[in-house]
């Protein structure tokens, strides 16, 4: 059995290395091929789109349609209803500037069933305040070294040994560095998070997770078209946002979107899919996210849909060393925001998800944004590390590598504060503000 896994490991690395041979990765700017862009305002059958009527009715409906069937997968249609249940609940935390709330939604169909654990935070107020909501990789416990934050919904107690085995290699508070709880706390915004892998566990494999909830009879897997893991992912935001919209202490209005590597692939594509969504952030989302797939440069589709072939519809990988018969690329996801505000960060020493083409993705969105009189990238240039602009396009570079840093959440609320108008730690503006016009 050893020896199998042996050979096989050994031929998908000789595999590997000869694809890398003949298309290797483009480390340098005088490398990165000659592309030309789809275009932003012309439709598929060559109107010109001149407005935002023409864009919301015409475009940007064509747009989401190639960026389903195409590339992340359709969604089905059929809904789940949650069980909602308050798992624990604490009018003092974080040194009583918080309070804590711990949630699960747990969705079943007649065989199976999976449970989202959500925790939140929000500042000690008596009114709705706004909110950033991120997915993060390996559990709540890891956010914050707070006692009282549940593991996989459960009290230590309550874990079976395999979960605590588990747990002793992913210890409480491990990922502090990546959330700036106080921070975000003391700006007066709420905090919501749960473990991406509560929706669909981040493996090939679709027989788990909510797939496997809303497949159709017989079905085993989805279609060539249909949701890989960022869709079905996507799809958890949006019930979590369902929720909110029921929660007391979140005003579920300004729930600002926060994703980092393969989850800022998630928050783009769940921000274009559910316009609910208020702002939304990508940080170093890279190749599938942000990044220009054209540009080729770091990471390409054909080393994302050999890697992690998982995450998208199986439609993608026709694309691998053909970006050009793309009908989409990725300005085109971020064109899916406007008129909300989108913020599209990088940092300096992570090539792989090409800080540059994540850069131009966002400055050439800035087309649909000017449909709405709203200023984002159009005069700007790749700007120097650690100077940020925030118009209603945000991006940074910031110095360092492929991470989240205090930096970055600085910069993100920075940019909500701006947009949402939030002033030192108020978030109870009079002024009824729309993220999305209605
Ligand atoms: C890999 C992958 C990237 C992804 C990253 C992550 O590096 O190639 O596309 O963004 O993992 O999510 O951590």
């Amino acid at each position: 059995m050893r020896k199998i896994v042996f050979i096989n490991l050994f031929l998908f690395s000789l595999f590997l290395s000869i694809a890398q041979r003949t298309h290797p990765t483009i480390k340098e700017e005088s490398k990165v091929p000659k592309y030309i862009l789809p275009e932003l305002l012309k439709s598929d059958n060559g109107k010109k789109i001149n407005n935002q009527i023409e864009w919301e009715r015409i475009r940007r409906p064509e747009i989401l349609e190639h960026f389903s069937n195409e590339m992340y997968g359709i969604v089905p249609a059929n809904s789940l209803s949650p069980e909602v249940r308050i798992l624990e609940e604490a009018t003092i935390a974080l040194n009583s500037k918080a309070i804590r709330k711990q949630i699960q939604l747990i969705f079943r169909n007649k065989i199976d069933s999976i449970s989202l654990n959500i925790l939140i935070y929000t500042p000690n107020k008596n009114f709705k305040v706004p909110a950033f909501f991120g997915y993060n990789f390996a559990g709540n416990h890891l956010i914050h070294k707070d006692p009282s934050i549940l593991i996989d919904g459960k009290t230590e107690d309550q874990l079976s040994r395999h979960s605590k085995e588990y747990f002793n290699q992913k210890k409480r508070g491990e990922r502090t560095s990546r959330w700036s709880i106080e921070k975000i706390i003391e700006s007066g915004y709420g905090i919501i998070t749960l473990n991406y892998n509560d929706v669909d566990p981040d493996r090939n494999d679709f027989s788990d997770g909510v797939h496997s909830l809303l497949y159709n009879i017989n079905q085993t897997r989805p279609e060539a078209h249909q949701w890989g893991s960022i869709s079905a992912w996507a799809w958890g935001m949006s019930r979590v946002l369902d929720y909110l919209e029921t929660d007391e202490l979140i005003d579920a209005k300004k729930v600002v979107l926060f994703g980092h590597s393969r989850l800022g692939k998630t928050s783009l594509w769940a921000g274009a899919l559910d316009q609910r969504f208020c702002i939304v952030i990508s940080n170093n989302s890279g190749c599938g996210g942000a990044a220009l797939s054209r540009r080729r440069f770091g990471e390409k589709v054909s080393d994302i849909t050999t890697n992690w072939s998982h995450w998208f519809a199986k439609n993608f990988k026709k694309y691998s060393e053909k970006e050009s018969l793309l009908p989409i690329d990725q300005h085109m996801l971020i064109a899916l925001m406007a008129p909300r505000p989108v913020y599209v960060a990088s940092a300096s020493k992570d090539s792989w998800a090409d800080p540059k083409g994540e850069f131009l993705s966002a400055k050439e969105a800035s087309t649909v944004y000017q449909l709405y009189g709203l200023q984002g990238l159009e005069d700007e240039e790749y700007p120097k590390v650690n100077t940020p602009i925030h118009k209603k396009i945000g991006y940074h570079l910031r110095d360092g590598k492929h991470d989240v840093t205090e930096y970055d959440w600085r910069q993100y609320i920075k940019f909500a504060n701006k947009l949402l108008g939030v002033k030192n730690g108020n978030s109870n503006s009079k002024e009824t503000w729309y993220c999305y016009p209605t």
